[in-house]
């Protein structure tokens, strides 16, 4: 009887002993970025935020993304934003839902709309966090194409939502012709056709919705280094890039902006700076499947902007790497140092999509992304 006490005392310790080895080496794992694998948090728990962006503030960056759930329907938002922490950028912590939808239909962030590609950045004037996503109200498809807007007191949250609206209503865009501000007599009636695509580069679809304010679908949020800041969002169902100056607080938009690559069909644009040049790095429009992405700089963010084509290069660079750029992060410390962040999609499942962080280096004044199977904050140190 004692022989099988102490046997089975053995063999439980022995069990516990294999079970923490094996949690820890999943943690000490995260010495490096893996692309396209299970990322998991301190937790170990795959990291649950898709069509994010990361925060740094304080010594600490924060990313906040989207929480997706199980099944086919796992795009629409039953949680909300989530956050994690970290202060090395390979272990994260879960820090909760920083922005939650709520049982109430009568909300615009209700439990069963879409929010995606949250954004959060600290304004240094009010001391609050500020976050900007793209809204979609619950079932109506893509159709309202909406920016929203949340504060907070704490980078972590909780976030109290304050509105969403469809941005710039009666005003033109800053490199817009006087010409265009009329509808021509002779406007084409047919979608893609080249008279279609001339009338959509004239302003067509900003006179269509310059009363009720422009679409805004796959945004980001830019902060320069004077703290102006700038949201960056698809718009003209999809086909043009629109950049507008957050105001002070950054809670609203002023009156200026501008229409970048029209008639482009840009998505999921992501923006960094490197000494007084704006690179940006964006996708085309394929839904969740991946595609080729495009690339474009500008010594203004009001540009000319330049476009520069594919900055992938080598195996599978036209489906970049099969994901969809979702931020580009400036690693604190280092100097010309930047991640490409996207998201390799799984609609059927979209808590499984995997996350695809690569470096960017600048080639001959164009931003180049290869793949790497495997690397570490050390290649910044070339
Ligand atoms: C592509 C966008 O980039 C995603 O954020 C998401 O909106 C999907 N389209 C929806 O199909």
């Amino acid at each position: 009887m004692k022989n099988n006490l102490t046997f089975g005392l053995i063999i439980c310790c022995c069990f516990i002993f294999i079970k923490c080895k094996t949690t820890t080496e999943k943690q000490t794992d995260n010495s490096s970025f893996k692309s396209g694998k299970k990322w998991l948090d301190t937790n170990s728990e795959h990291i649950n935020a898709h069509g994010g962006g990361i925060m740094f503030h304080e010594g600490v960056y924060y990313w906040f993304g989207e929480h997706k759930t199980e099944g086919r329907g796992g795009n629409t938002t039953l949680f909300g934003v989530r956050c994690y922490s970290s202060t090395d950028l390979y272990h994260w912590k879960n820090e909760g839902i920083a922005l939650q939808v709520v049982e109430n239909l009568d909300s615009e962030i209700t439990k069963g709309a879409v929010i995606e590609r949250p954004k959060v950045v600290f304004n240094k004037k009010t001391g609050k966090y500020v976050m900007w996503f793209h809204l979609e109200l619950k079932g109506q498809g893509y159709n309202a194409a909406r920016t929203g807007v949340a504060i907070s007191d704490s980078p972590t949250g909780p976030f109290k939502y304050i509105k969403s609206f469809r941005p710039n209503a009666g005003t033109w865009p800053m490199n817009f012709k006087e010409a265009w501000k009329i509808e021509p007599d002779n406007s084409p009636l047919k979608w893609w056709t080249p008279e279609w695509y001339t009338y959509i580069k004239e302003g067509g679809f900003v006179r269509r919705d310059f009363e009720s304010g422009q679409m805004s679908r796959d945004m980001t949020v830019f902060v320069d280094d004077d703290e102006k800041a700038y949201h960056i969002h698809s718009s003209e169902d999809n086909l043009t890039l629109h950049i507008s100056e957050l105001t002070d607080d950054y809670l609203d938009f002023t009156d200026k902006w501008i229409t970048l690559a029209p008639a482009g069909h840009n998505e999921a644009p992501a923006i960094f700076k490197d000494e007084d040049t704006y690179y940006m790095i964006t996708s085309g429009c394929t839904g969740w499947d991946p595609n080729e992405a495009r690339s474009f700089k500008a010594k203004s963010i009001w540009g000319p902007w330049e476009s520069l084509g594919n900055p992938s290069i080598g195996k599978d660079a036209e489906l970049t790497f099969n994901s969809q750029s979702t931020y580009i992060l400036p690693v604190e410390g280092k100097e010309h140092a930047f991640i490409f962040m996207a998201d390799r999609w799984t609609p059927t499942n979209p808590i499984d999509g995997t996350y695809v962080w690569l470096p960017i280096e600048i080639n001959q004044g164009k931003p180049v992304i290869k793949w790497y199977e495997k690397w570490d904050l050390n290649f910044f140190n070339k």
